[in-house]
């Protein structure tokens, strides 16, 4: 098998393709020969070393897969020798030979490629996590969506717009045309625009019901000032500590020393009807009863057209460094995807 290891924390070059024995399935588990991984903002920060979920380098990151059963273990229904199917994997997705417990791995409806199918689970199941099961975004609320443009933010979009919610949205000045096609109803650049007075101006100084922040720092603050009363702040990420693309000190200090570690408290919360609450979907690993039942729900969706993943490009396992420049360099308009 080939697989994108990465060797030391650093930048985008720090990951090489090695080969190894294919893995025998163990008890219990299915191989895939992966035609697809995802990339996600994850693994980045693992390669920079700032993820402290990521095992030891090196280590070979990935999250999720697509592709088609070729070799059952002990145990296994036989009936998934040969299916198309995607993936939940904690860890080692970057390889295009992968076993995984039969209860992480999911049938591939007939017409969704392995792309789409690696484009899925981690954006979707994300979203869905933060908007239906712990956000409760109604039809007549107002979300707000940080980096709208990424994989999660696209998720995020569709599900909010499949609610009936608005759903103002940040990002990059040159991705707003194709997220308006995707039903964001506004969209900011927040590069060159402060978010916080731009979303007073759009809601007439109400604030909003829900907000998505993976951002991290400062924003959470001015995230928790535009909630309106019953809004709930949903925190799932840190990006701001990973501007650079190699670990920068200064930087991941700056977010650290602009998190409101003391603004949420239960005193203040109570007196403002607000609420704030975190997602971490890799944390849901033995919560996969759940996480299958979340995606019966999507990929019910899926069969109507409501959501659809957007691939937005495609790198070889050799290109791998290119991806992560490319996400990096914030271009990707929609998820990142690595073929063998
Ligand atoms: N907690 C969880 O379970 C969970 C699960 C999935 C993702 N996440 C988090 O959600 C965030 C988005 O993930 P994703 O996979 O959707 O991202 P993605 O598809 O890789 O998109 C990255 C986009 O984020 C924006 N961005 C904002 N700040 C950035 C920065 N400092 N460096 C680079 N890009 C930045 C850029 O778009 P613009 O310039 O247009 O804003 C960029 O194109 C990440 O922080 C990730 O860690 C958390």
């Amino acid at each position: 098998m080939r697989q994108i290891w990465i060797r030391k924390a650093g930048g985008p070059e720090s990951l090489v393709v090695k080969e190894a024995p294919d893995p025998a399935p163990k008890t219990g588990e299915i191989r895939i020969r992966v035609e697809a991984s995802g990339v996600n903002f994850a693994d980045i920060l693992g390669r920079m070393g700032l993820y402290p979920d990521c095992p030891p380098l090196p280590v070979v990151v990935g999250y999720e897969v697509g592709g088609r059963v070729d070799a059952l273990g002990t145990g296994v229904d036989p009936g998934w020798m040969g299916r198309d199917v995607f993936a939940v994997t904690r860890f080692g997705g970057y390889s295009d030979v992968i076993c995984v417990p039969e209860s992480h791995v999911f049938v591939r409806p007939v017409g969704m490629s392995a792309a789409e199918g690696a484009a899925l689970p981690v954006n979707y199941l994300t979203a869905w996590q933060l908007i239906v099961v712990m956000g409760g975004l109604k039809p007549y609320e107002t979300m707000l969506v940080h980096s709208a443009g990424g994989g999660v933010g696209i998720a995020a979009t569709q599900i909010a717009k499949h609610i009936g919610a608005k759903v103002i949205g940040t990002a990059s000045g040159s991705k707003h045309e194709r997220l308006k096609s995707f039903g964001a109803d506004h969209l900011i650049d927040y590069r060159r625009e402060d978010f916080e007075a731009r979303t007073k101006e759009i809601t007439n100084g109400r604030g909003v019901e829900l907000i998505l922040d993976a951002v991290g720092g400062d924003s959470l603050k001015k995230g928790y000032r535009l909630l309106a009363p019953t809004g709930r702040l949903g925190m799932f990420g840190v990006s701001s500590a990973a501007n650079a693309k190699q670990r920068d000190l200064v930087n991941i200090f700056r977010t650290f020393a602009n998190t409101p570690w003391f603004l949420f408290t239960p005193l203040a919360l109570l007196n403002a009807n607000k609420g704030v609450f975190g997602v971490n979907l890799g944390h849901m690993w033995r919560e996969i009863d759940r996480m299958r039942m979340w995606m019966d729900d999507l990929l019910d969706l899926w069969s109507k057209g409501a959501i659809k993943p957007q691939i937005d490009r495609v790198f070889t396992f050799d290109e791998a460094p290119l991806a992560h420049h490319y996400v990096q360099d914030r271009k990707n308009l929609g998820k990142v995807i690595l073929k063998p």
